[in-house]
């Protein structure tokens, strides 16, 4: 086999074991390391260098090097104009032959001169310059030939190629990064106006001060116990703070008397959740449920609620987890015209009107959830809304677990879908 072969089939197992080089490393720089020592060893080069071009600071920056000592370590400034010059150029320089080009270039950067290099390969993708390689003499002495021209220049696109991928990859990572922090920024901005309203509605009624934020968060325990969506528990929360929002227009001094409502008040009282869907339908919600969740929450499984008298499954599971949480926040707070319940009473009540008013399926998962907390499966989140009302909640652990057998593995009809 004469040199040429043999040089020949050298560069090939060198081209083979750069592409496995470039496929198999995480770490980009050591990749970049490991292909330019691969190139180095292809020719034996004693002395070379990768750059990598930074257009924003018009900078070189080494990525590797070998036996250049400490004098490349410093970023060589490349002026842009330079820069689109070697691009255009394209392929190897040649210095000892000393082209014009390559001989202006090299009186510009003082610094290249001073370390002796006998080539420079410009990494050029899309016609943008990436980098550039620097390489110095052969460890033969000889002359570089044509083929090595070409067997550099074929090593040294894949090197430009590498870079220019990575650098594509982490800008579009950047962007996702930044995109996700826009998006979060934003779904807090929504929250904390969904929480701002949530606060209006209960100013506006006076008698159940934080009713709704405590709704939401009734509503976001019975979803989560039933196995909801990250994203559905967060739409029900938000559903659960607004589901009053149509007494904003409802008159005020029907909301604040002291009395029981009068058949007037009542018809009055009763537009609410249909005047909550009017305020909700326009707004654009993240969770598209959220409108019909507040029309909703006055519905009853039998057909006998309001405002459109639907029955069962005619009624949005969430509106079903919504009216449980608003029933039972309103039978644990003090009303104008009443005290709050006793805890037994409360799911006496549920027991009482599970299967015509109540989903037994969302009775059960509220149980589950109560009863979890209460024997420490679970953190306190019921309980410490509970707290300030009720001293002691223990004692209603047989009651849920009797609401529990009764009601688990009643038709689930309080699915999300
Ligand atoms: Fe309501």
């Amino acid at each position: 086999m004469d040199t040429n072969t043999q040089r020949l089939l050298h560069t090939f197992s060198a081209l083979a074991d750069l592409g496995q080089e470039i496929s198999d490393t995480n770490d980009f720089e050591e990749m970049l390391r490991n292909s330019f020592h691969l190139l180095l060893g292809s020719l034996a080069i004693r002395r070379g260098a990768v750059t990598e071009y930074d257009r924003e600071a018009g900078t070189l920056r080494l990525i590797a090097s070998r036996g250049f000592g400490e004098s490349t370590n410093d970023a060589l400034e490349l002026p842009a104009d330079h820069a689109r010059e070697l691009a255009s150029f394209g392929s190897t320089m040649t210095l000892d032959g000393a082209t014009r080009r390559a001989q202006r270039f090299l009186e510009d950067h003082k610094a290249l001169a001073s370390i002796e290099i006998d080539l420079l390969l410009p990494l050029v993708v899309r016609e943008r310059l990436i980098g550039i390689v620097l390489l110095g003499e052969k460890a033969s002495a000889e002359k570089y030939t044509d083929e090595d021209l070409e067997v550099l220049s074929a090593l040294a696109r894949h090197i430009g190629v590498g870079i220019h991928s990575h650098r594509l990859l982490e800008e579009v990572e950047h962007k996702a990064i930044e995109n996700q922090r826009l998006y979060d920024g934003l779904r807090k901005i929504y929250k904390e106006t969904v929480q701002a309203f949530a606060a209006a509605i209960d100013i506006k009624d006076r008698y159940t001060q934080g009713h709704s934020v405590r709704v939401g968060k009734y509503s976001e325990i019975i979803a989560r116990e039933m196995g909801w969506s990250d994203e559905e528990v967060e739409g029900i929360t938000i559903a659960g703070y607004l589901h009053d929002i149509g007494k904003l227009i409802v008159d005020l001094s029907v909301i604040n008397s002291p009395e029981r409502f009068s058949a007037k008040d009542s018809k009055e009282m009763s537009r609410h959740p249909s005047a909550g869907y009017e305020i909700l339908a326009r707004i654009n919600h993240p969770y598209a449920e959220i409108p019909l969740m507040a029309r909703y929450h006055h519905e009853r499984i039998d057909g006998n609620g309001y405002p459109d008298g639907l029955k069962g499954d005619q009624i949005p599971p969430g509106a079903k987890i919504v009216t449980l949480a608003d029933s039972f926040d309103a039978m644990t707070t003090d009303r104008p015209y009443r005290k709050k319940l006793p805890l037994e009473d409360v799911l006496e009540d549920f027991r009482a009107n599970t299967g015509t008013q109540f989903d037994p399926a969302v009775v059960c998962a509220f149980c589950r959830a109560f009863l979890n907390e209460i024997e420490g499966r679970k953190e306190k989140r019921l309980l410490n809304l509970l707290k300030k009302n009720y001293d002691e909640v223990e004692s209603v652990t047989p009651l849920l677990n009797q609401l529990i057998s009764d009601f688990d593995g009643a038709s689930l009809t309080a699915t999300a879908h």
